[in-house]
């Protein structure tokens, strides 16, 4: 697939079959998280394969999201499960703190800190979400759960944060619609907000 038609066209997919993985198409979606630019090369991310339905579930509900109340008859249909729990890895990606924007000696290099590590896992997870989506296979990154849960459930050790969760599985049902800001609202040439 081409670059450009593969950065256009992939959507968020929420909702993921079970069918298995193998070995060599996960490895080409990792290799290409791999090969993602980073702060001065430092590679301040780890990836966490889960396979494990249990440990899968318990990383679901740390997404705060409410049980669905019983249906009513007549009523609309329950929500999908969630990708996280259906599909048949989700990759935590963690970031190494201290590394990113930091110099040798602890001091930071910007006015940024360490956060740095945030930009590089983001650029390693759209790698891997262009990679899934080129081999036919969906992704969604997903951020908002409560990460010092996560971090307990993996065992992910002192210095290292969980930052997305990414279920990656066969889709089941096509990503919703979407839009993107128009790039007169968001380029700008030689001064911001000049058009
Ligand atoms: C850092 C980040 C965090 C996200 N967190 C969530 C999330 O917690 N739940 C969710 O449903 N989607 C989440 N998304 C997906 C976005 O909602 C989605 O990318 C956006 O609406 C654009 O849709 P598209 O990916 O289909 O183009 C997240 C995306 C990013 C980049």
């Amino acid at each position: 697939m081409d670059t450009l038609e593969a950065i256009k066209n992939r959507r968020s997919i929420r909702q993921q079959k079970s069918d298995p993985i193998d070995e060599a198409t996960l490895n080409k979606v990792l290799e290409a998280a791999r090969w993602a630019p980073s702060w001065a090369n430092v590679q301040a991310w780890r990836f966490v394969v889960v396979r494990d339905q249990n440990i899968k579930a318990q990383l679901d509900a740390t997404r705060g999201r409410r049980p669905p109340p019983p249906p009513a008859p007549g009523a609309t249909p329950p929500p999908p499960p969630s990708a996280v729990i259906t599909a048949p890895v989700t990759i935590v990606v963690c970031g190494e703190l201290k590394k990113a924007g930091v110099r040798p000696d602890g001091t930071p290099s910007t006015d940024k800190g360490d956060s740095w590590y945030m930009y590089d896992a983001g650029l390693a997870t759209q790698n891997l979400c262009l990679a899934a989506h080129a081999l036919g296979l969906g992704t969604v990154i997903l951020g908002a759960f409560d990460a010092r849960k996560v971090a307990e459930i993996l065992q992910v050790p002192e210095g290292f944060a969980p930052v997305v969760m990414v279920p990656l599985g066969a889709p089941s049902a096509p990503g919703r619609p979407t839009t993107r800001k128009e790039l007169s609202e968001i380029v700008f040439y030689d001064k911001f907000g000049a058009k």
